[in-house]
């Protein structure tokens, strides 16, 4: 590889900062071109010996002014560099005031100050401070903020930053300001700021205690209409997490700001999120139940950041996952609690899989917390988030309840306002419950997916089940031998009724949890008069990859008659997935099974079960899932079979699915059982459609139909997808008509593109390139730029192109987006790191994509890490 290596930060050499900054003053005049900032920082010597340098980070700043104690620096006292200012023997106590200019406009990175659809923000995490002001810029620096904005009345009259506003004033040629001060000292990773011409909502909130909070999500004008369910999920959350944590919000106000130029989904800033707008608007003429669902979890998460994040909040980068995967594990049992549990957790376990597991399985593959990096920004993954949040989640299932809640009350005893480590929370567990979790720690250190095998079986003579349990996890980067880690193994024996039979360990319990320990181990249980079958790992007790015994008859029982959601579905699943397997090793195999046709039959046939939870029943594994059962991901062969399977069920159902498809037709509301009942509809017209019976024409004209007369978007963009990706007469003219009516909205257009990039044809590419020059694409709107790639990275066929044009294309668009945006260009390349799982021709030509990157001018240290991680050895 050519290019600069870029330097590793390792855990292992964390050191205390030798200064703590007590307060910083803040001033900003914001100009679009040419911003300056005045900083006037309260520096304090903690380390027991005078330093002869204190480095300050500092990035793209042109530094125009700079006094210690009042007098300018000299030379001798100070040095720029590539990264700061190295200050040189500096007194023990001091304070410094520095003047600097920077370009919000010329910022398209979306880090830092920013200046975007006429807005001004920040971006301060992971570590965008730093090309603000000269600072301590880590999150062990924790100081009082007080800022001042200035900015002309009148492209900006709402001027915002963290905490209070203290006071505001008008002066000279039409400019004005306003001071907030936030009383909670704070990383500055934390610190936002926003000026633009914003409406707001407001609503108010009283919190258990019986203060009062304002609440305010500022949104362009004409999007005031659009923030009912961003509020009423604030609500809810802040109302959860004083129910279920005891922990109540802390200032007068919370604000929330929605925008269209953003790296991420959203951000925790103090008192002063800033979204998405992705995350915060939403109607349903132009949002789907997902949309909704996601608004719901991100507000929430953020919310709940407060605690864990803010109040709490991190030593140093490593411990990312310490507000990450606690943050998540919260969203996730909130979303539980509001909705269906069990739809839920399918939901989580499916997103897990889809990114987390083949991430795990790669060369990115990393522990929960990672030993070393180069761009921190990389490390905002699947791993971090979602595995995190499983680990959280056994700490939970191994303690119960209520000791868990304990652990937890202790950890914010101890920790509240302290930066501090994953390993503080896993000690503040064990010590609130006496318990040893020195195990359970290599969890956090060990990366890779650990497969769990289960083998079992009943003894009629001694009436007596034995299970044993096996795990192992393969070798990942730099990791090449495991340890056994703890595996809490929820289970349950059933009998032939479908009925949970007593398990005599505890008395009155019919499902228990064992912890496998070791490489193996096994359990006996007795007085059992019958055969049992056994449901193993219920609920995805942890994050493994489960091999158990059972047999096609045993599945499609559990499919039947597990109770526990989860594994019903698993089964399910498992059914399909085999099935699938057998098509693509033989695409003369029929293509639906007996066992999967009666267990399809027996799910349509039981009406009494909530629609979502048999949406999710009924709805096959992705192209992607199938993949990674395999040793060799057979691309076109899993989409083969995949449609195959599709239409037989169509097919052989088709009478059952048009009954749902006219039975569940009803006026647009939205609460969780209308929501379902679309959601099993709309698979209904996806089954009608692949099953391209004699009477595809009625099926496409009940599309088109749904398509022009939805009242909400969950059914106009079902209806659209289809027709869009199944191309018949009038699909131009679909997209035409969708552009028109929603051109005005970039979240709905933001769909058109996706749709667009996601359907399974060879024309894709070239309409990709189109898309790329329509005017309504914007290099510099992340979401947009998502829209097209990362739906074209998801779409198996078309980038997965056996003569590699899918990621020769994909890797020319990466190096563009590259020089404009590298945190998301990082983020859209890594899925060219799976080439391992492809054939030799596409293993080669993904290598040559990565390996054109590589060869950027001026490739940025973010893309650089991704792909050097990606392709160790071709140097
Ligand atoms: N802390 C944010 C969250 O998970 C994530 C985030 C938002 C972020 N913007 C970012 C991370 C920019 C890195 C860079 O809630
Ligand atoms: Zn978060």
């Amino acid at each position: 590889m050519s290019g600069s290596k870029a330097a590793v930060i390792r855990r292992g050499d964390y050191q205390a900062p030798s200064y703590q900054i007590s307060e910083i003053v803040l001033d900003l005049r914001l100009d679009p071109e040419n911003t300056e900032v005045y900083a006037r920082l309260h520096f304090q010597r903690t380390a027991p010996a005078p330093v002869t340098e204190l480095h300050l980070d500092g990035e793209s700043l042109e530094l125009l002014n700079l006094q210690r104690d009042g007098q300018v620096l000299a030379e001798s006292e100070y040095r720029q560099t590539d990264a700061g200012l190295l200050l040189l023997n500096p007194p023990e106590a001091f304070i410094l005031e520095s003047r600097a200019r920077i370009h919000p406009t010329a910022n398209t990175s979306l880090s830092g100050l920013y200046h975007a659809g006429g807005q001004f923000l920040t971006q301060c995490e992971a570590e965008g401070f730093r090309r603000i002001t000269y600072y301590l810029d880590r999150p062990d620096c924790l100081a009082r903020f007080t800022v001042t904005l200035h900015a002309p009345q009148n492209s900006c009259p709402v001027l915002l930053a963290n905490g209070n506003c203290m006071a505001t004033g008008d002066e000279e040629g039409g400019w004005h300001w306003a001071r907030w001060e936030d009383p909670y000292p704070k990383p500055a990773y934390l610190f936002a700021m926003v000026a633009g011409d914003l409406a707001v909502v407001r609503d108010q909130y009283r919190t258990a205690s019986g203060r009062d909070v304002t609440l305010e999500i500022y949104v362009d004008e004409r999007d005031t209409g659009a923030c009912a369910q961003a509020m009423d999920s604030l609500k809810r959350a802040m109302r959860w997490d004083e129910e279920v944590y005891g922990r109540e919000y802390d200032l007068d106000r919370y604000m929330i700001v929605a925008t269209d130029s953003f790296n991420m989904g959203a951000m925790e800033n103090k008192g002063l999120n800033i979204f998405n707008a992705k995350y915060v608007l939403a109607s349903p003429e132009t949002a789907t139940d997902s949309d909704y669902q996601g608004i719901e979890s991100v507000i929430a998460h953020e919310y709940f950041h407060n605690w864990t994040g803010n109040r709490v909040t991190l030593r140093d980068w490593f411990q990312l996952s310490l507000k990450e995967g606690l943050t998540v594990f919260r969203d996730q049992e909130f979303s539980a609690d509001q909705n269906s549990r069990g739809v839920q957790r399918i939901g989580d376990v499916r997103r897990l899989r889809a990114a987390q597991f083949p991430e795990d399985a790669g060369p990115l593959a990393h522990p929960v917390r990672p030993d070393a990096y180069s761009e921190i920004n990389n490390f905002y993954t699947a791993t971090v988030y979602e595995k995190g949040a499983e680990l959280v989640r056994m700490i939970h299932t191994l303690l119960g309840k209520a000791q868990f809640r304990q652990g937890m009350d202790l950890y914010f005893e101890r920790h509240d306002g302290h930066a501090v480590t994953i390993e503080d929370f896993v000690a503040a567990m064990e010590d609130a419950n006496q318990r040893d979790f020195s195990a359970f720690r290599r969890w956090y250190s060990q990366a890779g997916t650990p497969v769990l095998r289960a083998v079992g079986s009943y003894d009629p003579a001694r009436h007596s089940y034995t299970l044993t349990l096996h795990q192992e996890t393969p070798a990942t980067p730099g990791q090449p031998v495991k340890e056994p880690v703890p595996i809490p193994v929820r289970i349950a024996l059933l009998n032939t009724q479908g009925q949970r039979v007593p398990l005599d360990s505890v008395v009155g319990t019919s499902e228990t949890v064992l912890l496998l320990e070791q490489s193996e181990q096994s359990w006996v249980f007795a007085n059992l008069p019958d055969p049992v079958i056994p449901s193993i790992l219920r609920g995805f007790s942890a994050p493994v990859r489960l091999q158990d015994p059972l047999d096609d008859e045993a599945r499609s029982f559990l499919a039947r008659h597990d109770d526990d959601p989860f594994n019903r579905w698993e089964s399910t699943q498992d059914l399909a997935v085999k099935a699938l397997l057998a098509a693509v090793a033989d695409s003369a195999t029929t293509p639906l099974p007996g066992a999967l046709r009666n267990v399809i039959a027996a799910t349509l046939a039981d009406r009494q079960a909530d629609p979502a939870f048999r949406a999710e029943l009924l709805a096959l594994p992705s192209e992607d899932y199938i993949g990674e059962q395999m040793p060799v991901v057979a691309v076109e062969a899993i989409h083969r079979a995949r449609d195959g399977l599709m239409r037989a069920i169509g097919a052989q159902f088709a009478n059952e699915w048009m009954g749902l498809y006219h039975d569940l037709a009803a006026v647009y509301q939205r609460d969780g059982l209308s929501i379902g009942r679309r959601r099993l509809r709309n698979l209904a017209l996806s089954y009608l459609i692949a099953s391209e019976s004699g009477s595809h024409e009625e099926m496409t004209l009940h599309a088109r139909q749904q398509y022009a007369q939805a009242d909400n978007m969950t059914d106009r963009l079902a209806a659209f997808q289809l027709l869009a990706q199944h191309p018949h007469h009038d699909a131009e003219d679909i997209l035409l008509d969708f552009y028109r009516k929603w051109h005005e909205y970039p979240l709905v257009i933001d769909k058109w593109f996706a749709v667009q990039a996601a359907a399974p044809r060879p024309q894709t590419l070239r309409q990709a390139e189109h898309l790329l020059v329509h005017p309504a694409f914007d290099w510099r709107v992340p979401n947009r730029v998502r829209a097209i790639l990362g739906a074209f990275a998801a779409n198996p066929t078309v980038f997965h192109a056996a003569d590699g044009s899918g990621y020769t294309f994909y890797a020319e668009q990466i190096r563009r987006l590259d020089d404009l945006n590298p945190q998301t260009a990082a983020r859209l390349a890594t899925p060219l790191s799976r080439w391992q799982r492809y054939d030799a021709p596409r293993q080669q030509a993904m290598g040559a994509a990565l390996k054109m990157l590589a060869s950027k001018p001026g490739l940025s240290r973010d893309l650089a890490e991704v792909i050097q991680r990606s392709h160790p050895g071709k140097d």
